[in-house]
């Protein structure tokens, strides 16, 4: 049973085919998917996708990368979706310094919106960090009476801060670029995170892991990140799994039901 909490299903190389995508997945062991949305039409996709499959439940959101109209509300655009019952966060949002393509005083207003926007619907946030971990953790504790729950996706930061971010309700999301060979950095945080905190997630189409890397990543290869995950922490895979699934239903706030 994993869960996959990171996925972009409503990208066109996945949705073109996402009967077949998604039953390679299932079949490979995940039993539910966060689609996540990173501008307004793919949070809508999002949404479409997890009204058809039961197993999928949508995070609607604006990718920093992607503010780019300036004449554009992307809050009020956001919160138009937000009452369906499959929308269970709010992401991905955060912060990109890395593409540099949005100046940093706007991403940042709208990072602070969104966190008041999740806070108004008490739903989890799922956040975007590049290059921009003080930032990110400066913002989080200015706004901290707003703060729900939320994830650190793809956490690439040192292990350091890992207790940071924990202790303002964020978990940590891992996912391909665990199974790196040479990233040495995120496998001292795949030890090193509470178990408790800990998530697994794909990205697709991004970051395929190992040895499938530089490929287009597909949602089934997420077995390669839970199995280093166990090999680095010295635990079975099904612990892992079964760990990171319930940390993604307390977190989601979602409910298990044996009907999957
Ligand atoms: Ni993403």
């Amino acid at each position: 049973m994993i869960f996959d909490s990171h996925v972009h299903l409503n990208d066109k190389k996945i949705y073109d085919n996402l009967d077949k995508y998604i039953k390679e997945a299932v079949d490979a062991g995940v039993s539910k998917f966060l689609c996540v949305g990173y501008d307004i039409e793919s949070s809508k996709l999002a949404i479409d996708i997890a009204n058809k499959y039961h197993c999928v439940y949508a995070a609607i959101g604006m990718h920093p990368t992607e503010l780019k109209d300036l004449n554009i509300d992307y809050i009020a655009e956001i919160e138009k979706m937000i009452n369906n019952p499959k929308v269970v966060a709010i992401g991905e949002i955060g912060l990109d310094y890395y593409w540099d393509n949005v100046d940093r005083s706007i991403q940042k207003e709208y990072f602070a919106k969104f966190i008041k926007l999740a806070y108004k619907y008490k739903l989890p946030i799922s956040l975007h960090v590049r290059d921009a971990l003080e930032d990110t953790l400066n913002i989080l504790r200015e706004n901290k009476e707003y703060l729900t729950k939320g994830v650190m996706h793809c956490y690439s930061g040192p292990k350091e801060m890992i207790k940071d971010f924990v202790d303002l309700g964020m978990y940590i999301s891992l996912g391909g670029p665990v199974t790196f060979l040479n990233a040495k950095k995120v496998h001292e945080v795949a030890k090193s995170v509470n178990i408790d905190k800990l998530l697994v997630e794909t990205d697709v189409p991004y970051l395929a892991p190992h040895p499938l890397r530089g490929k287009m990543n597909e949602p089934k290869f997420i077995v390669y990140t839970v199995n280093q995950i166990a090999l680095l922490r010295n635990e079975t895979k099904e612990y892992i799994e079964s760990k990171t699934y319930q940390n993604a239903l307390d977190l989601l706030g979602i409910k298990d039901e044996k009907e999957d």
